[in-house]
């Protein structure tokens, strides 16, 4: 077959997918309206058009966290998880682990009980309706303090059936790794898998990377493309078989460079790293694109379709699901 139908027919992973980035403006627009919740753009088109500003990792996470104030309650979660599940199974994703943020929602009034209700009654039902499986990662973000990553730690607890691993995302500038160690031992700990977003270019990408592998201990990275400029990192993160998540459109647009830059994964693939595609926050760049465009766009840049077996490959392994739902779906 050709590329666009393999990459179709093919059954797919995702591993690093913030679900408040799966966020559409179409969505957006109608919880703002349940909320009654004035948005500073009069319609879907204007939201739209307000991505264009997004040109960086901060400029981006401005709008992200801007967008998610229309997220207020228990069936906002619901409805934006389950809409992104279904949209997913059409394309032939069989499974998801997706991140969430709680502190932005806790911050705003939210009970975290009901972000993590929303969100798994939508997963429940999108297994039972369209076969698809997922899992979630809870994100702290590594602006805030330690010590309110440990209370959602705590907080996610009696949680343990639904939240299977832990990550850090969000502004990385001054926030490195070390600043979570006690967390992250606590939740190894407690038995959560444990990422870390080690995005591409920022400050001391280099000394955060050789922290996750070193110091936390990480299973994956998400991003981490940096890492091919550092033998030394290459050779420990084969060492540890980490899998990289990476997410090549989105890395892509934050950077305005809107064709997908490939090279991270072919680099990741000749350096014996296990790189995974994935697409991050597809609601805010590049008109919702998904993981099949993802795959196919990098495809279309010189790789093989041996290449995205390959991929495929290691978002298998590198899943963190449990094994019999690994022997169902996959
Ligand atoms: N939060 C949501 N998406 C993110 C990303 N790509 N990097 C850091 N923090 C994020
Ligand atoms: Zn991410």
């Amino acid at each position: 077959p050709d590329l666009a139908s393999f990459v179709k027919d093919m059954p797919k992973l995702e591993l690093h997918l913030h679900i408040e980035g799966t966020l559409e403006p179409e969505m957006k627009f109608r919880l703002a309206k349940r909320n009654n919740i004035t948005l500073p753009e009069p319609d879907v088109e204007a939201i739209y058009k307000s991505y264009g500003a997004i040109h960086d990792l901060q400029s981006f996470l401005t709008i992200f966290y801007a967008g998610q104030d229309v997220l207020r309650q228990r069936q906002d979660f619901y409805d934006l998880c389950y809409a992104y599940l279904q949209r997913a199974s059409r394309e032939n994703v069989v499974y998801v682990e997706m991140s969430f943020d709680p502190q932005a929602h806790v911050a705003r009034g939210v009970a975290f009980a009901d972000v993590v209700n929303g969100l798994g009654r939508a997963q429940d039902d999108a297994r039972r309706d369209f076969g698809i499986e997922s899992a979630l990662i809870m994100c702290f973000e590594r602006e805030r303090s330690e010590q309110s990553a440990m209370e959602m730690l705590h907080a996610a607890l009696p949680f343990r059936n639904r939240i299977i691993g832990v990550g850090l995302d969000s502004n990385e500038t001054n926030n490195p790794p070390i600043k979570f160690q006690d967390v992250f031992r606590k939740a190894r700990a407690e038995g959560f898998r444990l990422t870390m977003h080690c995005d591409i270019d920022q400050l001391d990408t280099h000394e955060h990377i050789r922290q996750a592998i070193d110091v936390i201990k990480v299973d994956r990275i998400d991003h981490g493309g940096n890492v091919l400029e550092r033998p030394d990192l290459v050779r420990r993160a084969r060492a540890h078989d980490l899998t990289f998540t990476v997410c090549p459109v989105a890395s892509g647009w934050l950077r305005k460079e809107h064709a997908q830059p490939v090279s991270v994964v072919r680099g990741m693939i000749d350096a014996g790293l296990k790189a995974s595609i994935n697409s991050d926050d597809p609601a805010y760049m590049h008109n919702n694109y998904t993981i099949g465009s993802t795959m196919q766009a990098v495809g279309d840049a010189h790789l093989t379709k041996a290449d995205l077996i390959a991929l495929s490959r290691n978002s298998i392994m590198g899943a963190w699901t449990s094994d019999p739902v690994r022997d169902r779906q996959i």
